[in-house]
This record gives C-alpha cells, structure tokens and sequence, in this order.
C-alpha cells in the first residue's frame, strides 16, 4: 500500500501506472475513486476484483471535458444542457454509447449506455489530463460499504489490492455524485446524489422524475437495497438513544447520550452534513456500539442524497452476493 501526497510527479508516476494497466485510486470533489484506463479491459477487471463487485454493476468514466465525453456518449438536448451547466461538477450522465468508443465492455458490463462525468477536482483533472485516457473509477471502498471521503480510507478498505492512493485530503462534498440518465427519450434520476434535485430541474425547466425500479436487472445497481452500509445497524429517526448506542446527530439541539455521538452539522447545514457523513458513520462504526441511532434529517436539497444513503445503510444485509 502506498500512500502519497499528490504533487506533479506523483501525478506523472500515477499516469505511467495507469497507461501500464495498474490501479491508482484518486480524490475527487465527491469521493475517493479507484481508477483504471477505461480503454484497458484487463485493468478495468482489476477493479472489479479489489472492489469485490459483482461483474454486471457497470462503472463511471471520467474524462476532462464534454469534448472527450462526446467521443464516447450521444447527447440529446437535456445531456447536453445539464454537462454545460454542472461540469465540472458532481453530476454523472448515463447516455447511450457510441458505437465506436474504445471503452472496454467491462466498464458499461455490455449495456448499451454509458455513465459519464468531468470532475471538479484539479488533482483528478491533473491525472487524467496527463494520462490521456478515460478514466474508470468507481468509489474506492469495497462494494457494499461506506464510500471513502478520505485517503485513510482507501487505505484501510483496499489494504489487500494495494493501489497507489492519491493523498488530496478530505473530499470537499463527501457524497457521491447525482446520476441522471437520459435514455429512450426520457430524463430521469438513476441515483440521487451531491448535485440537489432542485438545480438540475431549474437547468431543465420541469421536473425530473426518480427512475423507479422494477425489472430484475438493476439499470443503477446503485440502487440495491442494501448498500454504503457499516458493520453496525442503524437506527433511523431516531429522537432519543437506546443504551449501548452510538449517536448520529443532526441540528442544534441532539437529545442527552452517554456514549460515543458525532453531529453531522450543529447548525443543520444539509451541505455540512453531506461531507461528514460517511466519515462519521465509519467512526462510529469502530466504537463497538449496540447500533447508530441516526436523528430525522430533513429531505430537502442535499437532504435526498443523505437519506437515501441512510435508508440503504439500514436496509436487511445482503452481503453473499457482494
Ligand atoms: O461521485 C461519484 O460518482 C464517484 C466518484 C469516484 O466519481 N463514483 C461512484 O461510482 O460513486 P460507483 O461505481 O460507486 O457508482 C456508480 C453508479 C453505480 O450505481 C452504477 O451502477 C451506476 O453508476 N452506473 C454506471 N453505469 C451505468 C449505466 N450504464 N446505466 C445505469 N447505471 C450506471
Ligand atoms: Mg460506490
């Protein structure tokens, strides 16, 4: 396991791994991520293998700019409208893919769509300006589990896959980014995430409808039940703590508790919140609590992402198939 802090050169050794087919997990504004050369199918299955992700869950690439991004995916007017109003930014579009992109069936798990985005990071832009290839790269955190806000955490989740890991601190949003998809003629939200609902639909004019699932196959398996969990069980909505529980608190005024608590914004900040989030559940998680009452946080703005993360996190474990 290497750890190092991101200057130029270790930007440039980074990018002679990725072209060399090795994993170099990096920050962006959302979460850490474990990148591979997208064009490179025999790195993209390294991924696969240090994540312990089930195969037909399809990646993200991140490429520099919409230009890159228009070899690899068609974009009718609302794509097109949303990545030049959010990119750079937390905003990954799921589009249906060109026929002649070089990325590897691995990434898009042979769909015929393609999940796309230009992060708001300049470590993350340095590497892939310089490596030259679209990059793959999911949360670098075992599928399953709380995604990484922090290098420390890649560290201790990947420890056996070794990457070279990009030291750029803590994430600036901590929570994934929101995926849109525009497919079939119909714009809908696939995952919601650190881009609010609210500022995509005042991009587009309307209203964006949640996707809802229904067929077997997951078309975001983002949206399994059961995901971004910790070891501990969680408690939702909780307005008092039960002994032997550890606290997850919201807002000014978190009821009295003996043991372990983190608030996630003393003033009630969603943004705040969203940042710390992950982090917190992964602290409370090694304080050997009973479980983690988490307070009621409220569903507005960055609020939808936050309980989406919450609900899956307290979701019945499905871990076999992980
Ligand atoms: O903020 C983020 O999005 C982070 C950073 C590293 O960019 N990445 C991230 O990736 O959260 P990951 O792999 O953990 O989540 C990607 C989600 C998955 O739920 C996957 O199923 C969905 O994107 N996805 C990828 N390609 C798709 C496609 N063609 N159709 C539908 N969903 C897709
Ligand atoms: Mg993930």
């Amino acid at each position: 396991m290497t750890v190092v802090t991101a200057d130029s050169e270790t930007i440039q050794l980074a990018s002679e791994r990725l072209r060399a087919g090795q994993l170099v997990a990096f920050p962006t504004e959302t979460v850490y991520g474990l990148g591979a050369d997208a064009t490179n199918p025999h790195a993209v299955a390294q991924i696969f293998a240090a994540k312990n992700r089930p195969q037909f869950n399809p990646l993200i690439i991140h490429v520099p700019d919409l230009a890159s991004a228009l070899q690899h995916g068609e974009f009718n007017d609302d794509a097109r409208r949303l990545a030049e109003q959010f990119w750079p930014g937390a905003l990954t579009l799921v589009v249906p893919l060109m026929p002649q992109s070089d990325i590897a069936d691995l990434v898009t798990s042979g769909l015929d769509s393609i999940a796309i985005r230009v992060p708001d990071h300049s470590l993350a832009r340095s590497l892939l300006r310089s490596t030259g290839r679209p990059l793959a790269a999911p949360s670098a955190n075992r599928s399953g589990t709380v995604s990484p806000t922090l290098a420390e955490h890649v560290a201790q989740d990947l420890a056996d896959a070794a990457p070279l890991i990009l030291d750029g601190g803590a994430t600036r949003l901590g929570i994934e980014s929101t995926i849109i998809g525009t497919l079939k003629g119909r714009t809908s939200i696939l995952r919601p995430g650190a881009i609010p609902r609210q500022d995509l639909e005042s991009a587009l004019g309307r209203q964006i409808t949640a996707f809802t699932s229904g067929s077997d196959r997951p078309s975001s398996p983002g949206q399994m039940q059961s995901h971004y969990a910790p070891n501990a069980a969680l408690r939702l909505h909780a307005r008092e703590t039960q002994l032997g529980e550890a606290l997850l608190a919201f807002g000014p005024s978190p009821p009295a508790h003996d043991g372990p608590v983190i608030n996630l914004s003393q003033s009630g900040d969603l943004v705040e919140a969203a940042a710390n989030l992950f982090s917190a559940l992964r602290q409370l998680d090694t304080t050997n609590c009973t479980a983690i009452a988490v307070m009621p946080i409220p569903s507005s703005g960055l609020g939808e992402a936050i309980n989406d993360r919450l609900r899956r996190a307290a979701a019945p474990r499905r871990w076999a198939p992980f």
